[in-house]
């Protein structure tokens, strides 16, 4: 894992029907996180996968830590779930919980990393009593749901105010990208100052997941 900048392929634009050795290959292809997409048909309009499917990647012995990013309602039925399931950082939608705060608390209590995500609409208001306990911010660069979204261009000045933020709180709060991220927007992301990269559809639909990781790299220096 390189010391500031993680890269973390999502699942969601993986061959399930092959999923564990998907999920190998990206991780001996460079990967430092797995971007585990959970989608309830309700808070987005798409249905994924969910803790069972975690713990059969975590039974496999993953050499890196499997990153949760909730897009369910509620949210904290299915929590203890997922730490059960192995998942080392668990984000979800400050929307889609009836008290964040309660929620942030229920992920610590149960050994994982909580992260809050924010849609492309959402304040950042949500973050003035929570970033003291978050270990992890996510900000979204598409609307939630589906991979192979274009960039939206917004998420990079959010990113900037994030960043300053983390910053004044003194505190080593990981700033995560997620949605269309691609080689040619990576660095300007990393500029903003995100440290880490999802990338679904950038990974998984080319043909050389190294040689695409290691552009990544190249590109953000
Ligand atoms: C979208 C998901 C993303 C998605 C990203 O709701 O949260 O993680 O997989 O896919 P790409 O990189 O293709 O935009
Ligand atoms: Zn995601």
């Amino acid at each position: 894992m390189s010391n500031t900048h993680w890269i973390a392929p999502s699942i969601l634009s993986a061959d399930f029907a092959r999923l564990g050795a998907e999920v190998d290959a990206v991780i001996e292809a460079g990967a430092d996180l797995i971007h585990f997409d959970v989608m309830d048909n309700h808070y987005v309009p798409n249905l994924t996968v969910g803790p069972v499917v975690c713990e059969a990647l975590h039974r496999r012995g993953l050499s890196v830590p499997i990153d949760v990013h909730l897009m369910v309602r509620p949210v904290d039925r299915i929590v203890p779930d997922f730490a059960a399931a192995g998942a080392s950082y668990i984000s979800f939608h400050p929307e889609a919980t009836e008290h964040v705060d309660r929620t942030i608390h229920l992920i610590r209590e149960h050994g994982c990393k909580p992260g809050l995500v924010f849609n492309p609409a959402t304040p950042l208001d949500w973050l003035d009593y929570t970033l003291d306990k978050l270990d992890l911010v996510l900000l979204m660069s598409v609307n939630p749901g589906f991979g192979g979204q274009q960039f939206i261009a917004g998420a990079l000045p959010k990113i900037a105010a994030v960043r300053r933020r983390v910053a004044a709180s003194g505190r080593p709060v990981r700033i995560e990208v997620d949605g269309g991220i691609k080689v040619d927007n990576i660095a300007a992301a990393a500029q903003a100052g995100a440290d880490i990269f999802v990338a679904g559809s950038a990974i998984f639909g080319s043909s050389n997941y190294a040689a695409t990781i290691a552009a990544m790299r190249t590109a953000l220096g």
